[in-house]
């Protein structure tokens, strides 16, 4: 068999902000998991992001802090950049479109549409803010949109109809910037005619089967006419246009931002050494071009970005687009304006990475709306991850410890059951080949977990616990099949749960770069040895998932008092009063295992010793810690992180990544309560 050229990319997050559960069950997740697939497949699959570094979200994020975009985009690269790292997420190269590489790629793609003489310059007009005496493109406009007339609709697009809206569009528009209600001013654009390219693009697109989203979207765009789209904004922060006349103009971040997988592409083949590689995967047409996006991006990877590319005359067009729909948290929109979300770099801190991936891939938002719950993610880890899967290879190896010396029993005579067991395996791999392939992650997990299912019962009705002593070659058959099974279970789910699979392989004895044949290859050679058993997946406790939900609807208003604060009402003093916060000394202090974020800290409160797990590690070393003064919240319920009881939280304040502990200006007694 040929080995296929696949391109993956995944959107580029804009770095103005860290990334939520939202961002990773649509784009990067199942991305991730097809790209992990083809691998095993032997494909030569090469998977591309970064972040996008240049719009209007940066500088509008910028403004409202009161420094330059580039601190905004240095900040946030590398908080997601870890975070994606963390979580798994295997980019073969993550770059940022504020690189030089970019900023010519892009500017070339410009020239190269300019000096075909395709590009219409024309003067329009945008909207303006008298008060501030600066053009308001964009995301720094918002106001109600007149197609589905919900507010909040920005400049350039409805997030909530997906609309393409053109300045004086919007209804009622207020200035991001200064509240001011913005004039229309007449300025130069350079404009994209895709109403003259549309019937080509047509052409194309018909001959291509899409996810329904995809192509009801577009088909909804293309008949209403798709017109001339002007690629060029008054702003400073972008890629410049490259002309003498476009002084303090930039490219659309929606023209610069797909080419930054192009350019991400390219610097992927600088660093391996052979620069011109980029164009096996954007200019030769046997190769497989995959985008990963989110709904609200169609338009510009189906539509703008396919048409870009085809005026390029040498490059190649996606082949597929999976556009997930939107993921709720606890039932609720996730709003990053209201800090209403469950972010990444959170729950990095107090769960390992695969159940959020298993829990997130099983409820992807395919094709409608899905919701994430922390009790159903408890339930996946617990009630699935850690009572089936984790209790199947468990149970087998302990067996194996316990009575095969830890070595592997030859298969003699295998039975009906035995070779039933064996045949499932292989349907499995067939149905789950089929499932990645075609980007079907939930599915694929469903199948996965019934396999899981199917193996337990194997090991239940096969009782080797009795025939260990009434007919050890049956017992051992038994065990050899488990084994088997076991070594598929490591190389059919290594796509959604890597770092476990991975557990699964070593304990195993297998090779790390097992491929995917590897999981119906047969029983492990009689006699290999296995390592002894690890637990696999750790309960989570209904106390620290508890927690969790109350944080969330702390963000969702919850209470009268809560709600009333947020309106500007205050809060009562008998409110303030029910957080009690006491002065206390670090007694002790010491790293948590396997979490470089935390740190175990036992305090001395009048007398009574505590331990509370914090997140400081990255600030403080334990020894600086020994003797300090802090203060506590003391009446928080305790909770177990990472296995350990919390009870309490040191007081901090965080600027960027790092922690500062809150004390007092004058030493005094631990114990004396805030007031
Ligand atoms: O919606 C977003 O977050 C955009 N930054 C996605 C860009 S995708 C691509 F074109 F780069
Ligand atoms: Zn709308």
């Amino acid at each position: 068999m040929t080995r296929k050229r696949i391109l993956v990319t995944s959107a580029l997050p804009y770095a103005n902000g860290p990334l939520h559960l939202g961002h990773i069950a649509g784009a990067y997740l199942p991305a991730d998991i097809f790209v992990r697939y083809a691998r095993l497949q032997g494909d030569d699959v090469l998977y591309i992001c970064g972040s996008d570094e240049h719009g209007v979200p940066i500088t509008v994020t910028a403004d409202r802090e009161g420094i330059s975009p580039q601190d905004v985009v240095d900040r946030y690269h590398a908080m997601n950049k870890e975070a994606f790292s963390r979580l798994g997420i295997s980019f073969d190269n993550y770059s940022r479109t504020t690189l030089p590489v970019h900023h010519e790629t892009a500017a070339e793609f410009f020239t190269t549409l300019n000096d075909k003489g395709l590009l219409i310059i024309r003067e329009s007009e945008q909207y303006y803010s008298e008060a501030s005496g600066r053009f308001l493109p964009d995301r720094y406009v918002e106001g109600t949109c007149p197609h589905c007339r919900r507010e909040g609709a920005r400049g350039d697009q409805c997030d909530h109809c997906g609309k393409w809206l053109a300045p004086g569009d919007l209804v009622d528009p207020v200035s991001k910037i200064d509240g001011s209600v913005p004039t229309l001013k007449k300025t130069k654009h350079w404009y994209l005619p895709m109403g003259a390219l549309a019937d080509e693009w047509k052409t194309w697109f018909d001959g291509i089967e899409w996810p329904e989203n995809v192509r009801n979207y577009c088909l909804g765009w293309y008949n209403e006419g798709l017109g001339d789209r002007p690629i060029t904004r008054d702003l400073h922060w972008g890629v410049k246009v490259p002309l003498p006349e476009a002084e303090g103009k930039v490219l659309y971040v929606w023209f610069d931002a797909p080419i930054g997988y192009v350019s991400s592409t390219k610097e992927w083949a600088e660093k391996s050494g052979d620069p011109d590689k980029w164009k096996e995967y954007w200019c030769d047409p046997a190769t497989q071009m995959v985008h990963f996006i989110g709904k609200d991006n169609i338009v510009f990877h189906a539509i703008l970005f396919p048409m870009m590319l085809k005026q390029m005359d040498t490059y190649i067009r996606p082949s597929a687009i999976p556009a997930n729909e939107y993921l709720t948290i606890e039932g609720r929109k996730i709003s990053t304006s209201q800090n209403y979300a469950i972010w990444l770099k959170d729950y990095l801190e107090l769960f390992p990475a695969d159940p959020l991936r298993y829990s997130l891939a099983a409820n992807a938002p395919e094709s409608k709306d899905t919701d994430f719950s922390w009790k159903q993610f408890q339930s996946r880890n617990n009630d699935e991850l850690a009572d089936i899967l984790g209790n199947f290879i468990n149970r087998t190896i302990t067996f194996i410890h316990k009575y095969f010396d830890g070595r592997v029993p030859p298969v003699t005579d295998p039975d009906a059951d035995d070779e039933a067991m064996l045949a499932r395996v292989r349907e499995s791999k067939e149905e789950m080949n089929e499932l990645y392939r075609t980007f079907a992650v939930r599915r694929a997990v469903k199948a996965y977990m019934d396999l899981c299912r199917a193996a337990n019962k194997y090991f239940n009705d096969k009782e080797p616990w009795k025939t260990r002593k009434s007919d050890p070659a049956v017992c051992g058959t038994t065990l050899a099949v488990c084994v088997a099974v076991a070594r598929a279970l490591a190389v059919l789910g290594s796509p959604i749960i890597p770092a476990s699979c991975r557990k699964i392989a070593e304990t195993l004895g297998m090779k790390p770069d097992f491929i995917w044949d590897d999981a119906d290859s047969g029983a492990l050679p009689a006699g290999s040895p296995v390592k002894t058993p690890e637990i696999l997946f750790q309960k989570i406790e209904d106390d620290v998932i508890d927690r969790e939900i109350e944080k969330l609807q702390t963000l969702a208003g919850g209470g009268s008092a809560r709600k009333e604060a947020s309106q500007g009402a205050g809060i009562s003093i008998d409110d303030f009063r029910t957080i009690e916060m006491r002065t206390a000394r670090v007694i002790e202090a010491q790293a948590v295992e396997g979490a470089d974020k935390l740190l175990s800290v036992t305090v001395d409160i009048a007398g009574t010793a505590r331990q509370i797990i914090a997140g400081i590690a990255r600030s403080y070393a334990p020894a600086d810690l020994i003797g300090k003064q802090v203060i506590v919240v003391t009446n928080l319920k305790p909770v177990k992180i990472r296995g350990h009881e919390s009870n309490g939280m040191l007081l901090a304040v965080k600027s960027g990544e790092s922690y500062s502990l809150l004390t007092t200006d004058s030493n005094t007694e631990t114990g004396i309560r805030v007031e």
